[in-house]
């Protein structure tokens, strides 16, 4: 088949408004559902626009989410201290495909349960309590991003992967270093290899004990598959640590922000905290915070979809945003309407690959949205929104610096 879109348009395009994606891509969806776009390092890539198409390419064994691959859509070139994290965590699970995925995913499964999670409920409102303690104690206005939206995802997961009480304060200080987009790069890269180193200690550690946390039973569990591997399980904590931590965190900013600027929904879930899941639902699909990484692959083979070709070795960019706002499948989609009952959104991306940690994520929000406006009514902006400094790097979409004051 021949390709039929002959338009090459520079990709991502930049927001207008903070809450909503670049209002370009309805036009480009609008022209045709598969378009061909030229990244900012100056590869070109299919952009996949609505849920249909989005559906087929990320279940489609034909596509790899290989980072390491020539084709992968990366957004910016990567410098060798980029690529050598990378490598990492990318033969851990989210860098593998069929059949080495399903075999890792099997591993880890049990440990992302819902009920896992439920046990570990007491613990996060602990956490946010916290933090929010923190707040009310200091002066005002307060950043809710370095007061709430970065620590509480980290000590959340120290608490699961298993790090020692006397290593919280080293953990807490490396995570909060190196997932700092405001931090100096040098030591975010500096913070980086502290934590790769923590997490090499911390395995060797729980090799020697397999202690009842997550690291701890996964090293009894790999052992027993006869599958264990230090460095994999080094990579897989990295993974987990970096899968988790700015998404989450990014999440808090946004969503906050996001309630803070829709008074008569905030409202709704101030008077009913029972609309409190619902909520997260909704935020999730109408921020769609990991919009291009989540649904990036480089295909394998050549595959025809919506009228075009993909070649093999092409990279493509399944945009969740653009399913997440596709009008065949949500009504108003622009609209934020946390009644809405969105479960068929795909901000946790979908296929294979679908976030692992969506259940914890999904719990940290509830606990965060359902604590922090409980016990802060007043919460308010200091600054106006469109002051606000926005990271837009199309990486993980967030706010780098959120003063609030009540
Ligand atoms: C609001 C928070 C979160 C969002 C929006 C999010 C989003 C995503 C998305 C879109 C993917 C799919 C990537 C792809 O298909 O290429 C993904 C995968 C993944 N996420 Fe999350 N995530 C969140 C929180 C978490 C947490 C808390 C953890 C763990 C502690 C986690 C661990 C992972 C892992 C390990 C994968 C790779 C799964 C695989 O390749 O099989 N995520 N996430």
């Amino acid at each position: 088949m021949d390709d039929v879109t002959t338009t090459q348009v520079a990709f991502p395009m930049p927001r207008t408004c903070p809450l909503d994606p670049p209002s370009g891509y309805a036009e480009l969806a609008a022209d045709s559902p598969i378009t061909r776009v030229t990244l900012p390092t100056g590869k070109s890539a299919w952009l996949i626009m609505g849920h249909t198409y989005l559906r087929e390419i990320l279940m489609d064994p034909r596509v790899s989410v290989n980072r390491i691959d020539p084709g992968y859509p990366h957004l910016v070139s990567l410098t060798p201290e980029a690529l050598a994290m990378m490598s990492k965590v990318n033969d851990s699970l989210v860098g593998l495909d069929p059949p080495q995925h399903t075999v890792h995913r099997r591993m880890l499964m049990n440990e992302f349960t819902v009920n896992r999670f439920r046990a570990l409920r007491p613990r996060i409102e602990e956490i946010v309590n916290g933090c929010i303690d923190a707040m009310l104690a200091g002066d005002r206005p307060v950043d809710l991003v370095a007061a709430l939206s970065l620590p509480v995802p980290s000590l959340v997961i120290s608490e699961l992967l298993g790090v020692r009480a006397e290593d919280h304060e080293l953990f807490q200080q490396c995570t909060l270093t190196a997932f700092n987009r405001k931090a100096l790069l040098e030591d975010r890269i500096g913070a980086g290899v502290n934590l790769l180193m923590y997490c090499d200690k911390l395995v060797t550690e729980k090799e020697e004990q397999p202690d009842d946390d997550m690291l701890g039973r996964l090293v009894v569990k790999y052992r027993e598959a006869g599958l264990y591997d230090h460095s994999h399980l080094v990579g897989l904590a990295m993974l987990l640590l970096m899968a988790g931590h700015e998404t989450t965190a990014n999440m808090i900013s946004l969503g906050t922000l996001a309630l803070l600027e829709h008074p008569d929904q905030l409202a709704l879930l101030k008077t009913d905290p029972s609309v409190t899941p619902k909520a997260v639902e909704e935020l999730l699909r109408y921020l769609s915070i990991v919009d291009i990484s989540g649904g990036s692959r480089v295909a394998l083979e050549d595959i025809e979809i919506g009228g075009v070709t993909i070649r093999r070795g092409e990279g493509l960019i399944a945009l969740l945003s653009g399913a997440n706002r596709d009008p065949s499948l949500f009504d108003q989609p622009d609209v934020m309407n946390l009644e809405r009952g969105a479960r068929q959104h795909v901000a946790f991306g979908y296929g294979i690959h679908q976030c692992i940690g969506q259940n914890l994520a999904r719990l940290e929000l509830e606990v965060v949205f359902g604590t922090l406006f409980r016990r802060i009514p007043e919460l308010r902006l200091a600054v106006p929104a469109q002051e606000l400094p926005l990271k837009d790097d199309a990486s993980i979409y967030g706010v780098l610096e959120m003063p609030v004051t009540w």
